[in-house]
């Protein structure tokens, strides 16, 4: 049963969650994990303009993603950054070019799921989960989120992501906040929680 972790990071935040979201599903018995990252579509200049090129180092041993190994996966966990409230651009032009699975009808019946994260607490974490939810229902997937059997999304005494949507963080204004070990923990429960399920529906 293999489980593919495809994300999409600027600065590392995403980057850091999926070793979490990895780190959980593999602790399921009969998961093989791979993690793939999504194909950078900005220029060098201007990933340098945003600071982006030292972060982004610190991931580029990571293989990137192709269209096929999303049909050879029974489960798919996507992460991407917040942009306006959505996925990022990297990942709408990869999913835009799916086309021709959703033609052939590959995706149907995966399991898939989806962890985000913002620079502020209320930017749009949640929309971006549920926003990218909508294409993969087009494309026939069974939507999984973070049950609040994950009790730490009902933590208010610190700054935290996790929503029943997905595990998410907060990256902060000027990026410098990393996941917290309750964003991880969420990262780490929903790649256990989307393994297990998968297992469940392979058998
Ligand atoms: C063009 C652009 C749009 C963004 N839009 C939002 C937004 O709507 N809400 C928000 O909280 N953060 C927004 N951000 C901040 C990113 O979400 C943040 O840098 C990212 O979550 C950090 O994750 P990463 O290090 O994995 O890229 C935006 C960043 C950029 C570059």
């Amino acid at each position: 049963m293999k489980v593919l972790i495809v994300f999409y990071s600027t600065y590392g935040h995403i980057f850091k969650m999926a070793e979490a979201v990895a780190e959980g599903a593999k602790g399921v018995a009969g998961a093989e994990v791979h993690i793939r990252r999504i194909p950078e579509t900005l220029p060098e200049e201007v990933l340098e303009k945003m600071g982006a090129v030292e972060a982004q180092k610190t991931f580029s041993h990571v293989p990137v993603c192709t269209v096929d190994e999303l049909a050879e996966a029974d489960a798919i966990i996507f992460g991407t950054p917040t942009r306006f409230g959505n996925m990022c651009g990297q990942m709408r032009q990869f999913l835009d070019a799916t086309g021709q699975l959703w033609a052939n009808g590959s995706l149907i019946g995966k399991v898939g799921s989806v962890f985000a994260s913002s620079a502020t607490q209320h930017g749009g974490q949640e929309s971006t989960i549920l926003t990218f939810h909508v294409t993969l229902l087009h494309q026939g997937f069974v939507i999984v989120g973070l049950p609040y059997a994950f009790q730490g999304q009902m933590r208010i005494d610190e700054v935290t992501g996790g929503s029943p949507y997905g595990a998410t963080t907060i990256a902060g204004g000027d990026g410098s906040r990393m996941p917290s070990e309750n964003e991880l923990d969420a990262a780490r429960f929903q790649g256990k929680h989307v393994a297990t399920i998968a297992v469940k529906l392979a058998e």
